[in-house]
């Protein structure tokens, strides 16, 4: 994609990547992603906002070129992660007037990855700013959006917020703003859940921060930018703040059906006391679609056959992604068959340590699941159902 004004002087100048389907070798990119990089020339001296991820780095100085940029004086790195950063070597090579901004840690980072010698570096204060010759930036910190050495930048004349990670959404598309706002918060939502929602806490802090800034746009670094920004502000909002809903997310595994039966009645039963279940085949699922659901859960069930000893390793798998994603879910339950025995119920109850949950009593049958078993899951489901109205959830 080639340059696009946002304003006057002040360009998209990054790149889209539409074939992109994995990111971090882990988390799926079912719309592709963008490397936002932004040019902003003042009276005096000229700013790049963020770079591109390095496969990518000829699009950015195809565009630089394209636009006659012979100096840069300032390259502002938000963040240190390479999709934004790893472009630094060839940029500062490209212009070797430039300096390299950032927070302190966030330079401790570029050098110890990027090994850029310090000199090139000026590290920034939190709300300290940096004048362009009319036009003025300043530097809010936000850590963990999504490392701890995060930090934003605000246009101060065009009230322009420039956050990197936060806000943003992997979605490769030509709109330079957003035009389908249930795309792009299905996107956000997904990108909360994946890396920013271990951070929640943190995140209303930044929230708070930023909520007396007047903003007219949000130009993150991956997706689209917000003209509306009230729209993605509020998202967020709901993500870190709400509740969590009367839901009940489901992630499963079941080898020759025993599992399956039990999974099917639980959330036949959960539905007929009003409580919304979502069912995950950890065997075919994509995991961004469950980590999104577990944003708004109350409840987590997992449905675990065991094998050999312990339960099967795909939901060791998801029991190790959710701890690490910290969702706020409240209470947290097993079911499975089992042949002959072993520690199902205790290695994933010891996979979830950073759950803060209320177990409800699992559910495990020996083999195919009998009448007694299928009461049992009644049971389960009267339980789960009194804890959600107890909560106030129903
Ligand atoms: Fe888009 Fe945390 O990097």
């Amino acid at each position: 994609m080639k340059p696009r004004e946002l304003k006057k002087d002040i360009y998209c100048v990054g790149a889209i990547d539409w074939d992109r389907r994995l990111f971090d070798s882990l988390i799926p990119l079912p719309d592709g992603t963008s490397y936002n990089s932004y040019l902003i020339k003042g009276g005096e001296k000229t700013a790049l906002i963020d770079t591109v991820d390095p496969p990518m780095k000829e699009v950015l100085f195809r565009n630089l070129e394209q636009l006659n940029i012979s100096s840069i004086d300032y390259v502002i790195f938000n963040h240190a992660e390479p999709d934004h950063s790893g472009s630094i070597r060839e940029v500062l090579e490209k212009y070797p007037e430039a300096k390299a901004v950032c927070t302190p840690m966030c330079k401790g980072m570029l050098m110890d990855r990027f090994m850029i010698p310090e000199g090139r570096f000026k590290t920034v204060a939190d709300k300290e700013t940096l004048s362009l010759g009319g036009r003025t930036l300043e530097f809010i910190y936000a850590p963990w959006v999504h490392w701890p050495e995060t930090m934003l930048t605000y246009l101060r004349e065009e009230k322009i917020l420039f956050p990197c990670d936060f806000f943003g959404s992997h979605l490769a598309a030509t709109d330079m703003y957003v035009t389908d706002e249930g795309q792009v918060y299905e996107a956000a939502k997904r990108y909360y859940a994946e890396i920013m929602m271990p951070f929640r806490l943190q995140i209303q802090k930044n929230l708070e921060k930023i909520k007396d800034y007047k903003i007219d746009v949000i130009a993150p670094s991956h997706g689209p930018m917000h003209a509306k920004p009230e729209f993605i502000i509020k998202a967020y909002r709901s993500w870190v703040y709400d509740e969590p809903g009367n839901i009940v997310v489901l992630p499963f595994i079941s080898m020759h059906g025993s599992t399956r039966r039990m999974v099917a009645h639980l959330v036949e039963g959960l539905s007929r006391r009003g409580v919304t279940v979502k069912q995950f085949d950890l065997a075919v699922t994509d995991i961004g679609k469950l980590a999104m659901a577990l944003v708004d859960a109350a409840t987590i069930v997992v449905g675990a056959p065991t094998v050999h000893a312990g339960p099967h390793p795909n939901i060791i798998y998801a029991a190790f992604l959710a701890n690490a994603l910290r969702p706020k879910v409240k209470f947290a339950s097993i079911i499975g068959s089992y042949g002959w025995g072993g520690k199902t119920v205790e290695m994933i109850a010891a996979a979830i340590p950073n759950l803060k949950v209320e177990i409800i009593p699992p559910v495990l049958c020996k083999g195919f699941p009998k009448e007694a078993d299928l009461q049992a899951l009644d049971n389960l489901a009267d339980a789960i159902a009194r804890k959600h109205k107890d909560a106030g959830l129903i």
